[in-house]
């Protein structure tokens, strides 16, 4: 299938309490990376990779997303009327870049909950699930290869991401195996959340998917796992055994905008690469590396 056929589901509805306050009343994927939310840049890498058709899943304070992809006439009629074309421009990327639609979980009860929701719009095709606060940067390749995987093999792939063990924790972990291909592995087991001695290594599951449509009937059945949640996880363990999933690690630049201390780098170090930003922001960050 070529990807212009494939749609992708932004899961955004999660509480995104490690954020708090700042996520209590505006969702974690509308926090500002430099200029833009996270979740533009997710829908902007989707389009990247030639997927024009996005469902997002809205949690509480859906509105703020809906918005952001909206048109606001009153602030272009008034950017358009003072022939601010740089900013009118800037308002409207949002609004053009692809065909949105947007639909609602009801209640957080997990991503595979969540993923769930997107059957109707999915409907029995093979999709790619991003997430709003998984920032992948432009310069680095990712779903484009996974999209490549699926396509060659037919099977369900996912991303990893080699981890320090001490974190893996905070992470879905898979057992690879392998395959002829440089980076590309076979995926044998999943555990969500491990603890460091139960892992089966290091390697991370993180937020880019490409599922076959298998995954809907699983997911009806998966039981709430770790954290009481619906975990799209085990659903993708219970595929790993069956038809197989294949794992694409990524070595690239990967930002978790969920993450205090990740958000924090991924605004440094986007704004230092940016021609508008980065000349005065560089030398600003040596001095300042400097005296700490
Ligand atoms: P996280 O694991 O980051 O959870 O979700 P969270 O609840 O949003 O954030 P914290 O941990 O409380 O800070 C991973 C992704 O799945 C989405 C989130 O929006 C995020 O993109 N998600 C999670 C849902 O859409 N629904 C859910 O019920 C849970």
């Amino acid at each position: 299938m070529s990807s212009a056929k494939i749609k992708a589901v932004i899961p955004a509805a999660g509480l995104g309490t490690r954020f708090l306050p700042a996520t209590k009343a505006m969702p974690k994927e509308m926090l500002p990376v430099v200029d833009k939310p996270a979740i533009q840049y997710v829908v902007e890498e989707a389009v990247s990779a030639g997927i024009n058709d996005i469902l997002i899943i809205l949690g509480r304070n859906k509105n703020n997303i809906s918005n952001h992809f909206d048109s606001v006439p009153e602030l272009e009629h008034n950017l358009a009327g003072k022939g601010d074309h740089d900013r009118l421009q800037r308002v409207q990327a949002s609004t053009d870049l692809a065909d949105i639609h947007f639909t609602r979980q009801g209640e957080p009860k997990g991503l595979g909950h969540a993923v769930l929701r997107a059957r109707s719009h999915v409907g029995d095709a093979t999709f790619a699930v991003m997430l709003g606060d998984d920032l992948i940067d432009e310069r680095d390749e990712l779903l484009t290869t996974m999209l490549e995987q699926n396509a060659r093999t037919g099977l369900t792939v996912i991303a990893l991401m080699e981890v320090d063990p001490d974190h893996i924790h905070m992470y879905g972990a898979a057992a690879v195996e392998p395959t002829d291909t440089p980076d590309v592995v076979r995926v044998t087991g999943l555990v969500e959340k491990p603890k460091k001695e139960d892992a089966p290594s290091n390697y991370a599951v993180i937020g880019r998917y490409v599922l076959t449509p298998g995954v809907f009937d699983i997911l009806e059945r998966t039981e709430p796992g770790k954290g009481g949640e619906i975990q799209l996880t085990d659903a993708l363990q219970e595929l790993a055994v069956g038809d197989g999933v294949l794992g694409v690690v990524f070595r690239g630049r990967r930002y978790d905008t969920g993450d205090r201390l990740d958000y924090i780098k991924a605004i440094v170090q986007l704004a230092a690469a940016r021609e508008d930003l980065g000349p005065d922001l560089r030398p600003w960050l040596k001095d300042f590396a400097a005296d700490l």
